[in-house]
């Protein structure tokens, strides 16, 4: 025996498929103290929780020494009236990013591909990276719309899983009914799409379907949808799927034990029981998206049309000068370097300052 025996020399052997995973770039926050005063870095709701919200968190809060319902039978039972869905097609998690790494675990590892439209969520390289599997991005078409044409053809018998952001993120751009049934009819049935509509909520075309009708009758399109936008509990963690079996028991299989919180699963019953004031507030955000995206097209910018809480300015190059001029006007915006910034639609003296800083912007370019 060597004399270091028993004691502790090496590292841990990692999976070699972490070496290189991007790191998720939360949104910057409002410096406090600072010049800025708010952030629009992260699609959050700038509205405070919902009516019964509060009131259903306190309550529950002389219970945090008891695990959560695991099952989240109150928050599926509400889920399934509310979608028309049966209670068995229905998965919950930590987030809907939570239930997509889920779908990952529940899918896809090495030697397997992955394909999604590129720029998109910026998780779905971090969880494809961690599943083992492979990503395959597919470039938006120059209007920054998926080409879903494109993500057929890249679909070969190794693909397992295929992400479908709709509205997109950052972008804002959404597909289509007729195009996205021609894309989902083109799919193998044994690879799974995966609807993610993290923004459905701000859809105001008619044009661009419910995830959950076309669920329906196709058993390899599962829906992820969150509390975190619209219904504003992003703190919370808490989104689910709408899949068929075995897709959805797969997702309960895969999920981690007890991962949302008693608190999280009150707290979504009651913003789905306050749906006036949802549909309210959602309204507003809608009303000041466009008044936004009119204010930017006067000044001279290309906005794509989007349908989510937030606008998207490809800005190349000057993409990390327009942040720092956002930040000076005492607005935080998300930059993805060397290409473009996402600004979310917030309150409306929010929305002033960036577009302020906009149009100060434009007239020294
Ligand atoms: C497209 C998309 N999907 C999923 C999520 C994850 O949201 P959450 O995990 O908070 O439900 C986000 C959050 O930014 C998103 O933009």
């Amino acid at each position: 025996m060597s004399e270091t025996s028993g004691t502790n020399t090496g590292s841990p052997r990692l999976r070699a498929e972490l070496d290189g995973v991007p790191t998720y770039k939360p949104g910057k926050p409002a410096a406090a103290g600072g010049p800025v005063a708010f952030k629009l870095s992260s699609n959050e709701n700038p509205y405070p929780p919902l009516p019964g919200v509060l009131e259903s968190v306190v309550a529950g809060a002389d219970t945090f020494n008891r695990y959560p319902d695991m099952a989240c039978t109150g928050l599926m039972e509400e889920l399934a009236e509310r979608f028309g869905v049966p209670v068995s097609h229905l998965a919950t998690g930590t987030g809907s990013v939570g239930v997509a790494q889920s779908l990952l675990q529940a899918t896809s590892g090495p030697g397997d591909e992955v394909i999604y439209a590129w720029r998109s969520f910026e998780a779905y390289p971090i969880i494809t990276q961690i599943s083992g599997a492979t990503s395959v991005q597919v470039p938006l078409t120059d209007g920054e719309v998926h080409d879903l044409d494109a993500m057929a053809e890249a679909i070969t018998d190794r693909t397992r899983l295929i992400f479908v952001c709709n509205p997109n993120n950052p972008t804002g751009t959404a597909v289509r009914r007729a195009e996205l049934e021609r894309f989902l009819d083109r799919v193998p049935s044994d690879v799974l799409v995966v609807l993610d509509e993290a923004y459905k909520e701000f859809v105001r075309d008619p044009e661009i379907p419910d995830g959950i009708e076309l669920y329906r009758d196709r058993p390899n399109v599962a829906v992820l949808r969150t509390f975190s936008k619209a219904y504003g509990l992003a703190g919370l963690r808490v989104g689910f799927a709408v899949a068929h079996e075995p897709v959805a028991a797969a997702l309960r299989k895969t999920a981690v034990p007890f991962g949302v919180s008693q608190l999280a699963q009150d707290a979504a019953v009651a913003s789905l029981r306050a749906e006036d004031e949802l549909l309210g507030r959602v309204g507003s955000l809608v009303g000041e998206r466009e008044r936004v995206r009119a204010a930017l097209v006067g000044q001279g910018w290309t906005v794509p049309d989007t349908q989510a809480n937030f606008v998207w300015l490809r800005l190349g190059e000057r993409t990390a000068d327009f942040a720092a001029a956002c930040e000076r006007h005492g607005v935080v915006v998300r930059p993805f370097a060397g290409e473009g910034v996402r600004v979310t639609i917030g309150e409306g003296e929010a929305n002033d300052l960036f577009l302020q800083a906009a149009e100060a912007f434009r007239k020294e370019l």
